[in-house]
């Protein structure tokens, strides 16, 4: 058993991950340029500080990585994504999200770094015609940062019959909570995720949440999203590198509760678990926002026996909401 490379590991998902994986007594490396993650959040593992996408310098900072230690898995969660960003600057998505991925592949090739997980998304199905979605749903992002994750889908095929790298592509849905240990979680700079902005509002951060639009063909109104707590997604990363260790062949699979709630739901749920009181202001939809996105995992269950262990929302807010009070302004900005 080898070492694992984790990139992105000091961001939100990668982070528990991380820590998930050291529970398993894992032999941990994080490569991460700490533009999104948190030097805190990787508190007492071997962190690199690099960026994937510095052409001028990956190559040789893998090359040393890979050739000094034995990595038998790499884990891929470095990347941007924030869906508006994408769409006004798609270039740093594509060097970021696909060039700065080649460099990985093109040095686990070169090294024969023989397996990856890749975090993927379900902004790659787009609009779904059917709900709940499967793996085998048609792709067709409606934005950069969609496009972006499914060319990398695209990449990985490519690479696995170039160089027989073998891959999982995690499409999460609604990443959300916090770790319950209360010292990893959810900080993004500019937040744009609903959870933590309804928290913000609870505390008195901010005055009020925006809810974007009340017109959806939903029966409230607002979206609907299948949130999914971020240790429970970590936990399918753990059954994901025995799987490839055990021989699995290359596969995707989508990661939810397979369960949906809506966005006044969210807040309303964030109201009973604070004891506090949130004012929420209409607002116009966001653009490129489907209606509804909810999971079927069911081939993450019945091919890797992953079982989401958080299933109610309030309890994934709970958990949000602890790391909200312990951390108001989010980790500190060493
Ligand atoms: N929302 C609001 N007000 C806010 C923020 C969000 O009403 O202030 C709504 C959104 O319109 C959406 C829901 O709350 O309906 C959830 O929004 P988030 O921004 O928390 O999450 P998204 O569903 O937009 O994004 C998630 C992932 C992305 C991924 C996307 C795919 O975080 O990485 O799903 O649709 F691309």
């Amino acid at each position: 058993m080898g070492s694992l490379l984790v990139t992105g590991g000091a961001g939100y998902v990668g982070s528990h991950a991380v820590r998930q994986l050291q529970c398993k007594g894992e032999k941990i490396v994080v490569l991460d340029d700490l533009s999104e993650g948190h030097r805190q959040a990787t508190a007492g593992v071997d962190l690199v500080v690099a960026d994937l996408a510095d052409t001028t310098r990956i190559g040789s900072v893998l090359d040393e990585l890979f050739q000094k230690e034995t990595f038998d898995v790499v884990l891929h969660f470095a990347g941007r994504a924030y869906v508006g960003e994408s769409v006004r600057d798609p270039e740093r998505y594509y060097r970021i999200n696909v060039g700065g991925g080649i460099e990985l592949l093109s040095a686990m090739a070169r090294n024969g770094v023989p397996r990856i997980i890749f975090s993927s998304t379900c902004a790659t199905y787009g609009e779904p015609d059917t709900v709940p979605i499967l793996e085998d749903h048609p792709q067709r992002p409606l934005s950069a940062y969609g496009r972006t994750k499914l060319a990398f889908e695209l990449a990985l095929k490519d690479f696995e019959i170039a160089h027989g790298i073998r891959h999982i592509n995690f499409r999460y849905f609604n990443a959300a909570g916090a770790h319950p240990d209360g010292t990893l979680g959810e900080d993004h700079r500019p937040e744009t995720h609903l959870i933590p902005l309804v928290c913000d509002a609870a505390l008195g951060l901010r005055p009020a949440v925006d809810i974007f639009g009340t017109d959806y063909p939903t029966p409230d109104g607002t979206c609907i999203r299948d949130y999914i707590h971020v240790v429970d997604l970590a936990d399918a990363h753990i059954l994901g590198v025995e799987a490839l260790r055990s021989g699995a062949s290359s596969t995707s699979y989508n990661l939810g509760m397979g369960h949906g709630y809506s966005v006044l739901e969210v807040v309303e749920s964030v109201k009973r678990v604070s004891g506090r009181d949130v004012t929420a202001r209409h607002t116009p939809r966001r653009p490129g926002d489907p209606p509804s996105l909810v999971a079927s995992s069911q081939k993450a269950s019945d091919e890797l026996g992953w079982k989401p262990s958080f299933k109610d929302l309030d309890d994934i807010v709970k958990t949000a909401w602890q790391f909200k009070q312990s951390y108001p302004q989010g980790y500190s900005k060493t």
